[in-house]
């Protein structure tokens, strides 16, 4: 029998619900990884190598976790990161996590590959409502042209290019499903899919493989909107897009889907900023990071180390699944009632307050 959503007290209670409701085809989707998901699974373990160092008799009455990202306002730093084909966990899909976010004032990426179409989920912004745009750049640049162009006409903020998928990895449990039907409306895919190596191969044939940093003027003479490489792995990577003129990067392996036995994100984000501080250019770029994030904690700690942003798909592709908008709904809320617990227990009653005095990286850094 499925469990009540009041008996859901963290995110990874949402996962075990959405593991027994959902269709076998869809769980293997959403839950892969690459391989043998090494990836993935380090993804959440990195963050228990990082401890909390809190400060004491600080007054923590009020704890003001707002922010900004891309020149815009949140009500605290996570975002609903970009997951294609919503309409496998619920009928509806993306636009379920649209209206959950704007209940919360937390920043939404869409996905290219999305089941709604993309007017179906800016259509269902509310308000002043913030949305960002993830996207698979097209061998066809004229169609990628038009979605950017459409996107930041229709108000998206932020334009994210996922940088980490030339080719998708393998995920077998995927992959042996044999998915059928995507029940979506994908934007960019062409009509000849080849179904048999899982929904994610089946979708993403047009992706470029000659994608390269050479592209990177052309993105900023089509859009003025921020430009964000997704999918950066290394410091190197990260001065590269400095020096190109992004004004993002997330650190992040895709969740463990695409190359396997990459660092996780949280590991690279404690490898770039240092380098950032030292050249003095942590105020030129603005560092997400994404992967494996379940707990406030783990947020906390990225923002300790100097992330802007962090990045949650999994999970609320999970809690949507299992109970639709209420479960996105309470998923956010439980985020943000740990979030103020653990301020508190830290003794940082702003997220500017947040640095890495208050943590202890020697397990991370030290192997
Ligand atoms: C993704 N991710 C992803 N990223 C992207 O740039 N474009 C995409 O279409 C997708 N699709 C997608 C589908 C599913 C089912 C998952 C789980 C992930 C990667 C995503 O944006 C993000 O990097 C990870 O999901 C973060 O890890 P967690 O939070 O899922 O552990």
């Amino acid at each position: 029998r499925m469990p009540s959503l009041e008996a859901c007290y963290n995110l990874m209670d949402f996962e075990a619900v959405a593991r027994q409701v959902m269709k076998k085809t869809a769980w293997a989707y959403y839950s892969s990884g690459a391989d043998d998901e090494i990836t993935m699974r380090e993804n959440h373990a990195a963050f228990h190598k990082i401890w909390f160092r809190p400060r004491i008799l600080v007054d923590v009455e009020h704890i003001d976790m707002s922010t900004t990202m891309l020149g815009t306002k949140c009500s605290i730093p996570f975002y609903v990161t970009a997951t294609a084909l919503g309409k496998l966990g619920h009928p509806e899909g993306e636009v379920v996590l649209t209206r959950a976010s704007h209940q919360h004032d937390v920043i939404q990426m869409i996905p290219t590959l999305a089941s709604c179409s993309f007017d179906e989920i800016l259509d269902a912004k509310q308000g002043d409502q913030v949305q960002w745009l993830q996207l698979y750049v097209n061998k066809d640049r004229e169609i990628t042209r038009k979605i950017v162009e459409h996107a930041e006409k229709r108000g998206c903020k932020g334009l994210f290019i996922t940088v980490d998928a030339p080719q998708l990895g393998r995920r077998e449990k995927d992959m042996r499903s044999k998915f059928s039907d995507p029940g979506s409306n994908v934007q960019s895919g062409g009509d000849n899919i080849d179904r048999s190596q899982g929904a994610a191969r089946a979708i993403s044939s047009f992706i470029d493989p000659a994608l390269s940093w050479k592209d990177i003027p052309w993105f900023k003479s089509i859009t003025n909107m921020p430009i964000v490489l997704k999918g950066v792995q290394c410091v190197e990577d990260v001065l590269r897009a400095v020096e190109a003129g992004c004004d993002g990067v997330v650190l992040s392996n895709h969740g463990g889907r695409q190359l396997e036995t990459a660092r996780s994100g949280i590991e690279v984000l404690a490898e770039v900023m240092p380098a950032l501080r030292e050249r003095g250019w942590e105020k030129r770029i603005e560092i997400f990071v994404d992967g494996g994030v379940r707990r406030a904690t783990d947020i906390i700690k990225a923002l300790c180390l100097g992330a802007t942003g962090i990045g949650i798909g999994r999970p609320f592709l999970y809690a949507m699944s299992a109970y639709g908008l209420d479960g996105v709904d309470r998923a956010m809320q439980l985020l943000k009632d740990e979030m103020e617990m653990n301020m508190r227990l830290i003794g940082a009653t702003s997220i500017a307050e947040l640095n890495p005095s208050l943590i202890d990286t020697r397990g991370l850094l030290g192997g």
